[in-house]
């Protein structure tokens, strides 16, 4: 798993109760090589083990990645894996726009905040355990309808422009953390549409056999993260491991 990381390394998962997430959590507590998994949540993800540490927090919030920081004290971290991300609240009376008349300031910058907003602003607080000269893979999931040039068929605003924010946002955070250490690998990935509650409302329409469990997704985004390096950083796949168009 993850050959570029070493033996014992740390790993940090953000959204770690959200379906993705936790597959991905699973995944690394089955594996002996993470020797220290900080897991981050509003929702604790029910799971046990010696090397696992779960945070309760909400790290849309400032207080939430204050809250992170002073946990981690700049400890090294090798893998960062950011399964957050929203479409829809239907307690808020939030879903995804079809027409100009859907379109409302408060779902927009909500979305923007939660999708793109959030994942850049770990950069900032996790500076500290990303310095140095020891690898690290930064992955965040993204989406591919966040692809501009993919976008044919319009609709879904704030999810698919907040995502094209986090793509540019991570691009960026690509570019001055090679400074930073040379080692680090930065991606954005598209898990594929995936069985979770995000998904859960737009199901019915997914064609046969397109809809994934979130085991096997985590499994496929754990392999492509193992074939990236350094070079790829700033970079954006999908689960199959292609190259998606920005
Ligand atoms: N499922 C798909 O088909 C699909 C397709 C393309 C891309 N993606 C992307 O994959 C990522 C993971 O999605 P998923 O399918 O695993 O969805 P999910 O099961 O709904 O999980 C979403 C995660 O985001 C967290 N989250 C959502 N809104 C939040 C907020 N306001 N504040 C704090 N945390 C919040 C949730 O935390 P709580 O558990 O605390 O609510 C949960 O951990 C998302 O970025 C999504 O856009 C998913």
């Amino acid at each position: 798993m993850l050959r570029q990381l070493p033996d014992d390394f740390s790993a940090l998962v953000l959204g770690a109760s959200g379906g993705i997430g936790h597959a991905v959590l699973k995944a690394l507590l089955d594996s002996r090589k993470p020797k220290r998994i900080i897991a981050v949540s509003r929702h604790a993800p029910g799971l046990e083990d010696s090397r696992l540490e779960c945070l309760a927090l909400d790290i849309t919030t400032q207080e939430g990645q204050d809250t992170l920081a002073a946990h981690l004290k700049d400890a090294p971290l090798h893998l960062i894996f950011n399964a957050i991300g929203m479409l829809h609240d239907g307690n808020a009376g939030i879903a995804p726009e079809k027409r100009f008349e859907d379109l409302d300031f408060d779902a927009l910058a909500r979305l923007f905040h939660v999708n793109a907003a959030t994942p850049v602003m770990l950069f900032k607080t996790l500076k500290g355990s990303l310095l140095g000269k020891h690898p690290i893979i930064f992955a965040s999931l993204s989406a591919r309808v966040g692809s501009i040039e993919d976008n044919g068929l319009g609709g879904w605003y704030a999810y698919r422009a907040s995502k094209a924010a986090h793509n540019m946002f991570l691009k960026t955070a690509a570019i001055e953390l090679k400074r930073l250490n040379r080692q680090a690998i930065v991606l954005c990935l598209h898990p594929g549409t995936t069985d979770t509650d995000l998904s859960q409302p737009f199901q019915a329409r997914v064609p046969e056999g397109k809809l994934f469990t979130a085991s096997f997704v985590a499994e496929h985004l754990l392999d492509v993260m193992d074939r990236r390096t350094p070079d790829d950083s700033g970079s954006f796949w999908d689960w199959a491991g292609e190259p998606i168009v920005w």
